[in-house]
């Protein structure tokens, strides 16, 4: 299979996205600080709400506290219900992507746009039982897909492996659209299985408990980076 170049920017084909969930909090400049220094692409943010997802976690404030300690995009997942309110507060606080649910937002198309004007990416996310027919209508208002491969609220748990035939359809729905969105996939990714993933089409990949849930940040994004090489060859 080719490489997949992203056509408006010098970057990687491939993006590893650590999700800060599993990090240690008490230390998270420093977290974030040294997961960048072992290779990461982007930080994934992940924001829950105790109300759309049954977990309770970061807000913008964090986002900005943590904005000055890295050069990479922020990407903010947002897991809350409503959407909209908060967005404006995630663009003040540094966040470079913002993404969010299509149900737990009454007018998706109008929160996609309201993210690009606070000069953000924007994005949808996809739970393990959300059918991808919300894109049709939307395709030219979005710059990047986000499929789970769990469903939200929790790191640390199993990759749903019926997640790869919802990536390879995503896929097919970006190249016949001819536009630059990034793929990305969330949730039980490791070494193990990265590999599968972007097989079917990811080109962005998140990941929390395999990279903070280990000593070497860096040992485990070289050897995911490894997986992404035989991919790509
Ligand atoms: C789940 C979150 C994920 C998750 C990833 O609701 O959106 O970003 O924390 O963690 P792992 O890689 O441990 O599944
Ligand atoms: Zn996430």
């Amino acid at each position: 299979m080719p490489a997949r170049i992203h056509p408006l920017h010098a970057m990687p084909t491939f993006r590893i996205a650590p999700s800060i969930l599993s990090a240690d909090f008490a230390r998270l400049g420093e977290e974030v600080r040294d997961v960048v220094a072992a290779g990461a692409d982007f930080i994934h943010f992940d924001v829950m709400d105790n109300h759309y997802v049954p977990n309770l976690t970061i807000g913008p404030l964090i986002c900005e506290a943590i904005r000055p300690h890295v050069q990479v995009p922020i990407d903010v997942h947002l897991m809350v219900k409503p959407v909209d309110r908060i967005i404006p507060d995630f663009a003040k606080a540094g966040a470079s992507i913002i993404t969010f649910h299509p149900e737990a937002s009454d007018h998706f198309d109008r929160t996609l746009q309201l993210i690009r004007d606070q000069g953000c990416k924007a994005g949808l996310v996809f739970n393990p039982g959300t059918p991808l027919h919300y894109l049709e209508h939307v395709m030219d208002k979005i710059d990047i897909i986000l499929i789970m491969s769990v469903n939200p609220g929790f790191g640390g748990q199993s990759f749903i492996p019926q997640a790869l035939k919802k990536i390879s359809a995503a896929r097919k729905l970006i190249d016949a659209s001819g536009r630059d969105i990034l793929l990305e996939v969330d949730g039980g990714i490791k070494i193990d299985n990265i590999g599968a993933a972007a097989r079917a089409g990811a080109d962005t990949f998140v990941a929390g408990s395999a990279i903070f849930g280990k000593p070497d940040y860096k040992d485990v994004i070289d050897a995911m980076r490894a997986e992404l090489r035989q991919v790509q060859a």
